[in-house]
């Protein structure tokens, strides 16, 4: 007999095919999660973190293998079944937060009741609780930009919570936030964990490790850095790779703009430059082997041509 929120991933594939090029980034990945675990899916960028919260939330079908949530084969259900999936048994927190500016804290916690014909009095109350749940009952009415990125982030677990979902995802929601708010939202996660539902979390921080239950390693090299480019889509204030990852792609941008930006040890940032139409970065670390050197993030909704680094030598600096 297994609990509601028992996770089992057994053989999972995912192939992204462009242009007749296949890329791999999960390839036979399985685990098993129970009931009340907080599990941390740890690996850089690129290392399948996204795409597998995507399978596990009902946004993407997996090419091959199962997910099992409690009773539900999620891999085998028809489009109905995967909407009633996604509303009923997920919640999502997203890495850039995604609130809605126009709203208060309040109302954005209430919009995944809304949307499903809650009465609004019923959906504000509920809000009020999550919000006092994730200690900001005092924000109520306070708009995302009067709110830090913790907050924000806080706002964002509340809402994820809004179903009282059985299965919790969260794709690198401290990836933007300094240590102090990272920890506060990290502690938060662990304090929902207890709730009778699995939690998952995405990150290429190895400092979450330890507040993990279970820790599924995404690897570094589940890359392929041989093939032909590939364009990739991020919205703005996503993280295309983080300082010490290891290295594999050189990124041109297509459209949009991208900031290169170090971390600092007390936790701030420093910017180094900004990356706009027909120019790269990410060259250096590819080309030599070394860790990256510095963080990338989106500022605008963003394109850019992935390349490997002989693709790149090849196609961008017209090396032969
Ligand atoms: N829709 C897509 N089409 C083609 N390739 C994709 C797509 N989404 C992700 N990828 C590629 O799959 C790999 C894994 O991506 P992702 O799951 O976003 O990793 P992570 O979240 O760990 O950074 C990357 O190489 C990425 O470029
Ligand atoms: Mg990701």
């Amino acid at each position: 007999m297994s609990n509601a929120a028992d996770l089992t991933v057994s053989d999972l594939v995912v192939e992204y095919k462009t242009d007749g090029y296949a890329i791999r980034p999960l390839d036979g990945l399985s685990f098993e999660a129970k009931t009340g675990e907080l599990v941390v899916l740890l690996g850089p960028s690129g290392s399948g973190k996204t795409t597998l919260l995507s399978c596990l939330g009902g946004i993407l079908t997996p090419t091959a293998g199962t997910i099992q949530l409690g009773d539900t084969t999620v891999s085998g259900l028809d489009r109905a079944g995967m909407d009633s999936y996604r509303r009923e048994l997920v919640g999502f927190v997203f890495q850039a937060f995604n609130l809605i500016a126009s709203l208060s804290a309040r109302e954005n916690v209430a919009v995944p009741l809304l949307v499903t014909g809650t009465k609004r009095s019923t959906a504000l109350a509920r809000a009020d609780v999550l919000l006092d749940m994730v200690g900001l009952g005092e924000r109520g009415h306070h708009r995302p930009s009067q709110l830090s990125g913790g907050q924000q982030q806080r706002v964002a677990v509340a809402r994820g919570l809004a179903q009282d979902p059985t299965l919790l995802l969260a794709d690198e929601p401290t990836a933007n936030l300094d240590h102090v708010q990272a920890e506060a939202v990290i502690g938060l996660l662990r304090n929902l964990r207890n709730d009778g539902r699995t939690i998952v979390v995405s990150t290429h921080d190895a400092r979450l490790v330890p507040v993990a239950d279970r820790v599924i390693d995404m690897g570094s090299e589940t890359l392929d850095v041989e093939g032909p480019p590939v364009d990739v889509r991020y919205s703005r204030g996503e993280v295309l790779f983080e300082q010490g990852d290891a290295a594999g792609l050189v990124y041109v941008v297509v459209s949009g703009t991208a900031e290169v930006f170090r971390r600092l040890t007390d936790g701030g940032e420093e910017s180094l430059a900004t990356r706009s139409t027909g120019e790269y970065f990410g060259e250096l670390g590819s080309m030599l082997g070394f860790p990256r050197s510095a963080s990338v993030r989106a500022t605008s909704d963003l394109v850019v041509t992935a390349y490997s680094p002989d693709e790149f030598r090849r196609q961008v600096l017209g090396e032969s």
